[in-house]
């Protein structure tokens, strides 16, 4: 590590960091990477999505229980700390639950021992410290904890749009009058813009046969340029949607606090979340999703250089997190499922890079090593065979999950369909307009309106 100048201490170990660097990503590059256990079987859990929407990171960071190690940069003298459940029984008894779930229907703690009276007490007496997340926190902490600072009007605007992606770019330039554009990135152009800056900065040039993601970069970067020079739009970096309120109001949150904005028009195009699949122990620290990887490689810079990744999957988030992990000094391993049809321009590519390439494969089981991941176990699809592969990292490629929940705050008609990821707006077709039943203008586009990142690239390549 370059010049550390930072030193934390994880349950009082001090630990060299680099400053700017979240506590998740300090203690990955020491080789933490369970941050957590689930409440109840006490399973491992870490940094997943990067992005404050799991649980995986929740920490005890200066006394406070509970905090997001993903969303806390270090600071000298940062005292960080797993937080497991309250009894000292805990974790023998999460262990043994995890062993035996297969015997415990979902919700058994609310069905079991509820009478008698006295001993449903004395179960909720024991079962609680276990499920338990957290110690309240450190009186010295919540005493010194300065008063939250006073929410802000952000006044009303024309237009806001939620997402600084390509499709929420895009309805920015497009929007008519003051407009507001969100983004809980620090930089404009999306969540990819950064991934894919710095694999085109890597040794060997590993975009230089993707030429579809060389478009995209490409089109990121007009788009944020237009954005910049548009007299009518207002950008709110490093700022994320704490809750939407009908008709036509967002709390938000920023570095200052929180503030609230109102609009004629929402423009919701926040975008989709990793699903990492169905196969044994999906859920080990080290599996994480094409959006997580663009964080933790991107924006937290963790140390890759030299570590075993499997990218498994198929489309043009599996081959863009491939030319990551190259351009961060990683040994990529690239499995395709049966589904991948990659040109000749792309297999070039991966060879030239000196990619081990993989086809035709389905992830069946994670195996783990000390709670977190050392291999992946694949169903080939061929007599049987059941082939490895050693990894202390692995990107789980397939379809996204739609970000629906500040649409459907704000009063979208949204269905259930499994084909486009989730919770889509009824219509097909990638972008959704209508008034909803409070009056709000409410459009809905790109990713979390059930498009692909395919979906756009043929637009964009068309
Ligand atoms: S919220 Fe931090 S990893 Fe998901």
């Amino acid at each position: 590590m370059a010049d550390p100048a930072v030193t934390i201490l994880f349950e009082g170990q001090p630990l060299a960091c680099r400053p700017g660097q979240s506590v998740a990503a300090a203690l990955w590059d020491h080789g933490v990477k369970v941050l957590s256990h689930s409440p109840k079987y006490g399973r491992p859990r870490g940094a997943s999505c990067a992005r404050g929407h799991c649980m995986g990171c929740l920490m005890r960071i200066d006394g406070v229980p509970n905090v997001r190690a993903c969303h806390t940069p270090v600071h000298e003298g940062l005292r960080v700390a797993r937080q497991d459940a309250g009894a000292a029984y805990g974790r023998p008894m999460q262990s043994a639950l995890s062993g035996t779930g297969h015997l415990l229907p979902v919700g058994f703690y609310y069905k079991w021992f509820t009478k008698p009276a006295a001993l449903s007490k004395l179960f909720m007496r024991i079962i609680r410290p276990v499920t338990g997340i957290g110690r309240l926190p450190d009186e010295a902490a919540w005493r010194a904890a300065p008063p939250p600072p006073r929410s802000r009007d952000l006044g009303r605007w024309d237009t806001v749009v939620v997402g600084g992606g390509a499709a929420g770019m895009a309805a920015a330039l497009a929007a008519e009058g003051r407009t507001l554009l969100i983004d809980d990135a620090a930089h404009g152009g999306g969540q990819r813009r950064e991934a894919l800056d710095l694999a085109a900065a890597g040794d060997g040039d590993p975009l230089a046969g993707l030429h579809r993601l060389r478009r995209l970069r490409a089109l990121l970067h007009e788009r944020d340029a237009l954005v910049a020079a548009a007299p009518h739009v207002t950008r709110a970096p490093s700022t994320t949607v704490v809750g939407c309120y009908q008709p036509d109001m967002l709390l938000l949150r920023d570095a200052a606090g929180l503030s609230v904005a109102r609009a004629d028009r929402i423009v919701w195009a926040a975008g989709a979340l990793d699903q990492l699949g169905l196969f044994d122990d999906h859920d080990l620290p080290g599996i994480l999703g094409p959006r997580a990887l663009y964080r933790l490689a991107g924006r937290d810079g963790i140390d890759l250089r030299g570590r075993a990744v499997v990218v498994w999957g198929h489309g043009p988030d599996q081959w863009l997190c491939a030319a990551l992990l190259h351009a961060r000094g990683a040994r990529v391993v690239l499995a395709l499922d049966p589904t991948a049809a990659p040109d000749e321009n792309a297999l070039a590519t991966a060879r030239r890079l000196g990619w081990q390439l993989r086809t035709g494969l389905r992830p069946l089981a994670a195996l783990g090593r000390a709670g977190s991941l050392a291999a992946l176990r694949f169903d080939d699809g061929r007599n049987g065979t059941r082939p490895e592969s050693a990894c202390e990292i692995a990107v789980i490629c397939g379809r996204g999950k739609p970000v629906y929940d500040g649409a459907y705050q704000l009063g979208a008609d949204l269905v259930l369909d499994p084909l486009r990821g989730g919770y889509v707006p009824r219509a097909a077709g990638g972008r959704w307009d209508g008034r909803t039943p409070a009056g709000l203008n409410l459009t809905i586009a790109g990713e979390a309106a059930g498009a692909t990142l395919a979906d756009l690239l043929e637009e964009v390549t068309a």
